[in-house]
C-alpha cells in the first residue's frame, strides 16, 4: 500500500488515533495515512492475528516521527472490552485525538430471509459499536478537542437491494453522527461521517461484487474507476486536520460520484446471483 500525499510529515506527530476494525482495509488505510503523517496509532478488532500483522506496516510508517502503535483485541460489540482498548490506548499512547469508528459487517441477504439475529447483528456491530467507541472515547476526546470520523456508506441513502440491515445502520450511524456534532461541539468536538464508494481489493465489495461485473461497475462509476483505501485515508486526514476546523457534522462522499447515478446496477447483479454465490 502506498501512501501518497501533500501534507507535513510531521502533521499528526504527538496526537493519537484510535481506529475500530482498524486491522483491514479501508480502515486499515486510514490508519495508515494517519501513520505516515507522524501520528500513534491504535487499532481494534476481534482477530490478534491480522492486528498484529497490520500493526508491523504501521510501525514502518510512523517510525519517522517516533510513533507508537498499539494493536489491541476488542470486539465493538461489547462496551467493557471497549473501555478496556481505550483506557489502553490512552495509558500507552496518550490521549486520543481522532476516533474512527469504522468496524463493521456485512453480508447480501433478501429483506425476507433476513432473521432476526441477522438484522441485529449488523445494527450491533455498526450502530451500537460506533455509539460504545464514541462513549468510551469522550473524556480523552474533551481533553484533547478532538474529532470522530465515521465510516459509513451509501446504502445510508441510496436503498439498495439486499442491504436492508446495512442501510439502516449506517443510516443510523450518520443520525449519531449528528447529534454527537450537536451536543459535543461546545467540548470542541468535531463529529463527521466519510461515505466511502465502491473501494478496491475491500472486503466490503468483494461480498457485494464479482469479476463479471467489476468492469461495468467501475464503467457507471462517474469517475469510471472503484476508490483506493488511499482515497479514504486522504479524505480521512483532511477530516481531522487543522484544514477542517470549523468543518463538523457533515457527511463527505469519497465515491466518485457512485451515489449520483443510484443502485441499480448493483441490484440487477444481486438478484440474478444463485444463493451459494450471496
Ligand atoms: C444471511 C447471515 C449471513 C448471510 C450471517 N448471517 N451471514 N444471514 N446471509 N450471508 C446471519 C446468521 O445466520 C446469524 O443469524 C447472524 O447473521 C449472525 O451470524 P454470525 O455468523 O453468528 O455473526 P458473527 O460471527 O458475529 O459475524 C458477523 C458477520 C460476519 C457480519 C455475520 O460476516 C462478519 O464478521 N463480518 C465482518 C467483516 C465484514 O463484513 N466486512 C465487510 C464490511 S463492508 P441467525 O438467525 O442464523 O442466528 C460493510 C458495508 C459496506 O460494512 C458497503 C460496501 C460497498
Ligand atoms: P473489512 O476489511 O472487513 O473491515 C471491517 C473491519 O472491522 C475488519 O477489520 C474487522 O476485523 C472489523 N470488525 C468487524 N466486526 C467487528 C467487531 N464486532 N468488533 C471489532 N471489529 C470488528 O471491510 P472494508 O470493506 O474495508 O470495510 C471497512 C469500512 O468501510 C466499514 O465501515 C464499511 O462499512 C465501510 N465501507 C466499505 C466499502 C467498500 O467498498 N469496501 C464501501 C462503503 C463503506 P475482525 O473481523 O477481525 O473483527
Amino acid at each position: 500500500m502506498i501512501v501518497q500525499h501533500h501534507l507535513p510529515r510531521d502533521l499528526f506527530r504527538g496526537k493519537t488515533v484510535f481506529v475500530t476494525g482498524g486491522g483491514s482495509g479501508i480502515n486499515l488505510g486510514v490508519a495508515s495515512n494517519f501513520a505516515a503523517l507522524g501520528a500513534h496509532v491504535g487499532i481494534c478488532g476481534r482477530t490478534k492475528d491480522k492486528l498484529d500483522r497490520a500493526a508491523v506496516g504501521l510501525r514502518e510508517l510512523n517510525a519517522h516521527a517516533d510513533g507508537k502503535v498499539l494493536a489491541v483485541a476488542a470486539d465493538v460489540r461489547d462496551p467493557a472490552a471497549l473501555d478496556a482498548a481505550i483506557a489502553r490506548t490512552q495509558a500507552e499512547l496518550g490521549p486520543i485525538d481522532v476516533l474512527v469508528a469504522g468496524a463493521a459487517g456485512n453480508f447480501l441477504c433478501p429483506a425476507e430471509e433476513l432473521t432476526p439475529n441477522g438484522f441485529k447483528t449488523v445494527i450491533d456491530i455498526d450502530l451500537l459499536g460506533s455509539f460504545h467507541a464514541s462513549r468510551a472515547a469522550f473524556e480523552q476526546l474533551r481533553e484533547r478537542r478532538g474529532c470522530i470520523l465515521f465510516i459509513s456508506a451509501p446504502q445510508a441513502f441510496v436503498p439498495q437491494a439486499y442491504q436492508l440491515h446495512v442501510g439502516a445502520a449506517k443510516a443510523g450511524v450518520d443520525n449519531l453522527m449528528r447529534n454527537l456534532a450537536v451536543e459535543w461541539g461546545r467540548h470542541g468536538i468535531r463529529a463527521n461521517s466519510i461515505v466511502p464508494g465502491p473501494i478496491e481489493g475491500t472486503e466490503g465489495l468483494k461480498r457485494l461484487s464479482s469479476p463479471e461485473v467489476d468492469e461495468r461497475a467501475k464503467q457507471a462509476v462517474p469517475l469510471h474507476r472503484y476508490g483506493t483505501v488511499d482515497d479514504i485515508g486522504q479524505a480521512a486526514v483532511f477530516l481531522a486536520s487543522p484544514l477542517a476546523s470549523y468543518i463538523t457534522g457533515t457527511v463527505l462522499l469519497v465515491d466518485g460520484g457512485s451515489a449520483l447515478v443510484g443502485s441499480a446496477l448493483w441490484n440487477e447483479t444481486v438478484q440474478t446471483l444463485p444463493r451459494g454465490k450471496r
